[in-house]
């Protein structure tokens, strides 16, 4: 690994993806015994109570009572899920964090029963099912959101085994020193072959390749093919020197590889903010326009 490659790779894991604090991961979701899912539970139940036994001329609608008191407690919700969205990252406490997170999720869930009953299941080509649509998207974005935040802190704890990001770079630098020792003490070619390796090792790089987890291309186990033919051709003085060599390339081979996969784990459990933030501005600007719209005509 070149000097240059080794600021490289650190820069690209400073700026990888943010990750969630680590002690909201789990627990969450059971947050003082799942009392935001119980909330929630009610709040859908004499919802849908209210729905069964109300029954309006000509069909149920957004222009009812009913109507306008589920369309009144969706965008309410909506309205405070952003604002708490936003003040979260202030909170300092884990435990409030916890709380916030556990009833941003259940409320929020709680839309699609809310929401869609205040529509009557009256659907149209129109700026108010635009409006239902992205509340859609942000949330299906979101219970992806969540399902990261419960899988992915195992998988990546697996997957470092105890090793920083800094430790992962020092040691795949160091395995590429020594690689370059042994292979200058073998032949021209192998040196060459290894310094190339070396020069060319890149970690992270654009979305997809952060979130494939894979290099197609990576140098390194490219060297590690090619070198593998070239040691056979070795005299026998230098056998053990070439064994040794393959182990040092395999060890940076798998190192690199683990560390890809942390650089992939991290971007997953960002990505669908990408989808979930400007989803909820469009959603507040077609939520706006909606309720707008319908005081106008009604
Ligand atoms: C203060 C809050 C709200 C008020 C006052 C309100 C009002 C209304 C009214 C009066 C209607 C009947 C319109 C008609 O029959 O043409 C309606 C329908 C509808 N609303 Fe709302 N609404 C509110 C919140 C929401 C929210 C949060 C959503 C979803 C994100 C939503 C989505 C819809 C949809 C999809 C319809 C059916 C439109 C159609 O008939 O084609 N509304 N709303
Ligand atoms: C229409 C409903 C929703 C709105 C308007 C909304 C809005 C927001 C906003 C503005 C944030 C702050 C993002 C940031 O810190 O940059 C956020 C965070 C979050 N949302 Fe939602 N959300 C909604 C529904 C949901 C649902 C249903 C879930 C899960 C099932 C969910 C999961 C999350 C999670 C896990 C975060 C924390 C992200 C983090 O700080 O790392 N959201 N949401």
């Amino acid at each position: 690994m070149t000097d240059q490659a080794v600021p490289a790779a650190r820069d690209e894991a400073r700026t990888a993806p943010r990750t969630f604090e680590t002690d909201t991961h789990q627990s969450f979701l059971a947050w003082r015994r799942f009392f935001w899912a119980k909330a929630a539970s009610i709040l859908i139940l004499v919802s849908a109570a209210l729905y069964g036994w109300h029954h309006p001329i000509p069909v149920p609608n957004g222009g009812t009572w009913l109507g306008y008191g589920l369309g009144t407690i969706a965008a309410l919700l909506i309205f405070w899920l952003t604002w708490f969205g936003w003040r979260k990252r202030s909170y300092s406490r884990a435990g409030r964090v916890q709380g916030y997170l556990s009833a941003h999720v259940y409320l929020g869930l709680s839309l699609i029963v809310v929401a869609t009953l205040h529509t009557g299941f009256q659907f149209g080509w129109n700026v108010h099912t635009l409006a239902y649509a992205l509340m859609m998207l942000v949330i299906a974005s979101g219970l992806f959101g969540v399902i990261t935040y419960v899988r992915y802190p195992t998988l990546m704890t697996e997957n470092r085994r105890g090793m920083t990001t800094q430790q992962f770079l020092s040691r795949i630098a160091t395995l590429d020193g020594e690689a370059r020792q042994v292979a200058m003490s073998l032949s021209d070619e192998i040196a060459q072959v290894v310094a190339q390796a070396s020069q060319e090792t890149r970690v992270g790089g654009s979305v997809w390749r952060q979130l494939s987890g894979r290099d197609p291309n990576c140098a390194t186990a490219a060297a590690l093919g090619c070198v593998q033919d070239l040691v056979r051709n070795l005299p026998p003085e230098l056998a053990a020197n070439g064994r040794a060599l393959l182990v040092l390339l395999s060890q940076k081979v798998e190192f690199l590889r683990r560390m890809r996969r942390d650089i992939q784990y991290k971007a997953i459990m960002d990505i669908w903010l990408y989808v979930h933030v400007p989803m909820t501005f469009a959603l507040l600007a077609a939520l706006t326009a909606h309720i707008v719209s319908v005081f106008f005509y009604f």
